[in-house]
């Protein structure tokens, strides 16, 4: 059976000292799993979660950062800060980003572009929303946020990079895609990438599903061909939820 990648994206939960209980029942739990995990807490827990899961095979994510390296950039965290804290991964262009503090497919290539420039692995989300959906527009949404999101991107660094399909709809609410719809898109997203970089790296890219991923779906969802782990909220934001759907 292939790896898969399962990331749990804290948001904006959980002060240090549940972050740190949290990241330590992981470790305990899903120290000998055969999956590649992450999660991602809020900046402000990175630096005590980052001891927690240092020497496990926990990574470490951020859930945004700065499109500058430094400078007068106002509550903004850069990419150097990130990597001192040995965070490996960052999540870009989740679309609470896009659709509530209004990131652009610009602004969010910048930074990917800037994760990779450093050694961080970025998460780069795409997903439609549920009107682009109903007026057919699934695949000029899905395939701009992608081509955008990756221009500049050398093939070289492509294998570096993770894309997660969350459609907007599914995410917080319950509703999930089906997994043959879910599927359907990652099958697009490949089509994408082939034209881009060709079928080898559009086969082997890693697509991960999010959106109200539970233990109780997990299952079905990762069985899918062309979904290659999950990115999950809701349910990473404790143990019993988490674990099952690493070891679904
Ligand atoms: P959810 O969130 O699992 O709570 O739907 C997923 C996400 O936003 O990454």
């Amino acid at each position: 059976m292939k790896q898969l990648y399962i990331a749990g994206n804290w948001k904006m939960h959980k002060t240090v000292a549940e972050s740190v209980a949290l990241a330590k029942d992981l470790v305990a739990k899903l120290g000998a799993s055969g999956q590649k995990v992450m999660i991602a807490p809020a900046f402000t827990a990175l630096a005590s979660v980052a001891a927690v899961v240092k020497g496990t095979k926990i990574r470490l994510g951020a859930q945004n950062m700065g499109p500058e390296e430094q400078g007068a950039h106002t509550g903004e965290v850069s990419v150097l800060m990130l990597k001192d804290l040995g965070v490996s991964t960052v999540i870009l262009g989740h679309s609470e980003r896009r659709h509530s503090y209004k990131e652009d497919d610009g602004l969010i290539n910048k930074k990917v572009l800037l994760a990779l420039k450093h050694g961080i692995e970025p998460i780069l989300c795409v997903g439609e929303t549920l009107e682009e959906r109903e007026a057919g527009r699934l695949e000029s949404v899905i395939g701009t946020q992608v081509r955008e999101g990756l221009k500049g991107v050398d093939a070289a660094v492509l294998a570096k990079l993770v894309i997660a399909y969350e459609p907007v709809w599914a995410i917080g609410t319950g509703k999930t895609a089906t997994p043959q719809d879910a599927d359907a898109v990652h099958a697009y997203i490949r089509k994408v990438l082939a034209g881009l970089y060709g079928e080898g790296p559009a086969k082997s890219m890693c697509i991960q599903y999010g959106g109200s991923v539970k233990a109780d779906n997990a299952k079905e969802l990762m069985g899918m061909a062309n979904i290659d782990g999950a990115l999950v909220g809701g349910a990473s934001l404790k143990a019993e939820t988490f674990v099952p759907i690493v070891e679904f």
